[in-house]
């Protein structure tokens, strides 16, 4: 991989990991570190089997993310999610990804996310194929290929989601759509993200290899741009 290529790969810092009594402390490390995309997981309990957190999060999250000029990642796993779009932007989400499988009418939901200021994505689970985005991918700024089932931090990365970056960064190359980003969510750590990185994704999300017990968020940080640099491992 290029320097180049290196360098517009982004990690995604998943807060669903980290310790919620002092989350502040753990995101301001992590923006300390060059994180510069903050991952918001919500989670209703019916798309998928957890609760996480609401709204309320992306608004005390805010005004820590400005002092970095960082953006905050809004993932909706609940079903109908076009019901809370409103209530997230005005918490100040930048950029908000619904499921597919979730919206019956997709292209509606999107065009609302745009219309709020937002930028849009659409997130697949792993048994989703690429097809169903066929007709909305010229729709959308990033697509966000779930390599884990929805619902939980740290699951075991499935080992067909690398085709399935390859096969979209192929789509979008030939369709000249390089703008869209590919967002990989679940199961990135040290030994999966050069993989992931080389398959072509341009998003990085990792939870529980950032937000641990066993290191500093910023050697944890450190050790993912190195497997990203080192690419195949
Ligand atoms: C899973 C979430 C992920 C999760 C990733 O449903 O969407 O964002 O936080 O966690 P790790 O990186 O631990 O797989
Ligand atoms: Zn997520």
């Amino acid at each position: 991989m290029s320097r180049g290529q290196e360098e517009k790969i982004q990690i995604a810092a998943s807060i669903l990991s980290a310790d919620f009594s002092r989350l502040g402390e753990q995101v301001t490390q992590a923006l300390e570190a060059g994180v510069r995309w903050i991952h918001v997981d919500i989670m209703d309990g019916h798309f998928v089997p957890n609760l996480s957190m609401g709204s309320q999060v992306v608004r005390s999250l805010r005004p820590i993310a400005d002092k970095f000029n960082a953006l905050l990642h809004v993932h909706l796993m609940v079903e109908e999610p076009e019901q809370y779009l409103a209530d997230f932007m005005r918490a100040g989400a930048d950029s908000v990804s619904v499921h597919i499988e979730t919206c019956p009418h997709l292209h509606r939901t999107i065009q609302e996310i745009r219309a709020l200021g937002a930028r849009s994505g659409v997130a697949l689970n792993p048994a989703t194929p690429l097809l169903a985005l066929q007709e909305i991918l010229s729709e959308v700024d990033f697509v966000l290929i779930m390599s884990v089932e929805p619902g939980f931090g740290g699951q075991e990365f499935i080992p067909s989601s690398l085709d399935k970056i390859l096969r979209l960064r192929r789509v979008l190359t030939e369709r000249g759509l390089d703008q869209v980003l590919i967002a990989v969510d679940g199961g990135i750590h040290s030994q999966t993200a050069g993989p992931v990185a080389e398959a072509g994704a341009t998003v990085l999300v990792a939870g529980s290899a950032i937000f641990n017990d066993h290191g500093s968020v910023a050697n944890n940080l450190r050790e993912l741009r190195a497997a990203i640099g080192k690419g195949k491992t």
